[in-house]
């Protein structure tokens, strides 16, 4: 097996990390409580992304749509996400982790944004796994917004309506730096794709696990990327008989 046959190998996988809430909950906790044990789970995962083959990791932290939760939910993620940044910079600088972000920075706040800012100057020479994490992300946010940037560029005689290719759009998405994904994860029981990488999910295998995110164990990657390598992606071709 090749390492980078798309057919049986995983390069870039890609989670919904769903359940945090129910999790807490079900344990009498606030919901909070789901995130934080979420962001351990985050923390192992990546860790042991590169011994199973993955050269691409892209977790959904943020959605566009997540701003409707309680101000205290709001709050508590957006701090969750400060005290990672803040904790997990060295080490993942250390394990030669580069980390993007991905999804509209605009109406996040100004120490966020300056963290996250750093922590993409301080890996942007690494060269190991490839750690995307979206954070106010929604795929038709994304796509709208690369719109308006093709018509802007159109309309500056920058580039030719005609001549407007699949992978011009690529290149305006966030993501442009990106393989699609492979696999795509989603926790928790929910059978649903939530506005995550709409665009780029076209070939993307589906696993739904009921297994709650702050459950989802390194034991657990492993049986998913097992799953996905008993399907038979065929990426629109016929069968050979
Ligand atoms: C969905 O579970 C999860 C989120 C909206 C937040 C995901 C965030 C983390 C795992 C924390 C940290 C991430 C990083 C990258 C440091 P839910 O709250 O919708 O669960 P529910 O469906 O049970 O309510």
């Amino acid at each position: 097996m090749q390492k980078t046959d798309p057919v049986t190998h995983a390069d870039h996988v890609a989670v919904i990390m769903d359940g945090n809430g129910r999790w807490a909950t079900a344990r009498g906790l606030e919901r909070l409580k789901g995130h934080v044990k979420g962001v351990d789970r985050v923390r192992e995962v990546v860790r042991a992304a590169p011994d199973y083959g993955i050269g691409y990791l892209t977790v959904f932290a943020f959605s566009t749509e997540n701003w409707k939760r309680s101000e205290r939910e709001v709050t508590g993620l957006m701090n969750l996400f400060k005290r990672y940044i803040r904790g997990e910079a060295a080490t993942l600088d250390e394990d030669n982790v580069r980390v993007r972000f991905i999804g509209d920075r605009r109406p996040l706040d100004r120490k966020l944004r300056s963290l996250m800012d750093e922590l993409e100057k301080l890996t942007e020479t690494n060269t190991g796994l490839k750690l995307t994490i979206a954070l106010n992300y929604g795929g038709r946010d994304e796509i709208t917004r690369a719109v308006g940037r093709i018509a802007k560029a159109a309309k500056m005689g920058m580039i030719d309506p005609a001549e407007v290719t699949e992978q011009m759009i690529g290149n305006f998405l966030d993501t442009s730096d990106l393989p699609d994904p492979d696999l795509i994860i989603r926790t928790s029981g929910e059978c649903r794709t939530s506005n995550f990488l709409p665009w780029q999910s076209c070939y993307a295998e589906y696993v739904f696990t009921e297994t709650a995110w702050p459950d989802f164990t390194v034991a657990e990657l492993v049986k998913t990327l097992n799953q996905f390598r008993a399907r038979d992606r065929r990426f629109g071709a016929a069968v050979a008989k």
